[in-house]
């Protein structure tokens, strides 16, 4: 296998492993922190409250968004998720989200090449998929959300930042990459697929590549950060 860690099977791979304790896992870590932040996504979908809009969620997972997406927006008829891993899509049919499934269709394919039709989606959200592109794929992303989404259609996009103008930064980082690492190993098994996400968080930085990616391809798009910049959202629309 590729020890790029760009690479989309290599990707798929650490997910595969990771997607048992996932769920678990990402929310004790953040220390709670990351539903908030999937909140935060879901609020920056500039949609009305009663919309029956048909949608995507980008690098989708175990479906965590999908909680906050059906309280904000409870008449959504359908959401189609992406994931390139077949384990994480495993977890969500199987133990998570049996009472949606019929308004969720999984899409188990490379959000970068997938042949979903132009123009579709209603509305996209992704949260905390972006990290595992490098510039180049986030160029790649960017082109296949706007080729995805309806004209006029929202989307809304949060993911981990590097916080470097942040006062307490050499803390977020020595969490990140001093103490995740170890409980990893202690309490998964050795495991070291998790640790991966302090090296994604450094190389991803701000997010500048990935809103200029999406200003590249046309779309319309605002940026905000939470908690001294530790996380990003890029909310907009496909101008129509
Ligand atoms: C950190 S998880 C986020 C999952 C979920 N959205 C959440 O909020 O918990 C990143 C997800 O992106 C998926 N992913 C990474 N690269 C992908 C690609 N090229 N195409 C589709 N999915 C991808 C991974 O398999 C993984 O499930």
């Amino acid at each position: 296998m590729s020890d790029n860690i760009y690479d989309p099977e290599f990707v798929a791979g650490v997910f595969d492993r990771c997607s048992g304790a996932y769920r678990n896992w990402s929310a004790a870590a953040s220390f709670g922190l990351i539903r908030s932040w999937r909140r935060a996504c879901v609020n920056g979908l500039n949609l009305p409250r009663k919309s029956t809009a048909s949608g995507v969620d980008l690098m989708a997972g175990t479906g965590e968004a999908w909680p906050h997406l059906f309280a904000r927006f409870p008449n959504i008829a359908e959401v189609t998720a992406i994931d390139i891993s077949p384990g994480m899509h495993r977890q969500a049919i199987d133990r998570l989200h049996k009472d949606r499934e019929d308004r969720i269709t999984h899409h188990c394919a490379n959000m970068l090449t997938t042949d979903l039709p132009s123009d579709s989606a209603e509305f996209a959200i992704s949260t905390f998929g972006l990290k595992t592109f490098d510039a180049q794929q986030h160029l790649a992303f960017a082109h296949q959300l706007n080729r995805i989404l309806k004209p006029g259609a929202p989307f809304s996009l949060i993911e981990a930042t590097d916080p470097v103008g942040w006062s307490l930064r050499p803390l977020y980082r020595f969490y990140l990459d001093g103490v995740l690492p170890q409980i990893e190993r202690l309490f998964l098994n050795g495991a070291q697929d998790f640790t991966m996400i302090g090296a994604y968080t450094r190389n991803f930085g701000t997010g500048s590549t990935v809103m200029e990616a999406l200003k590249a391809v046309g779309l319309t798009v605002e940026v905000q950060y939470f908690v001294g910049g530790s996380a990003v959202r890029f909310s907009g629309f496909k101008p129509g």
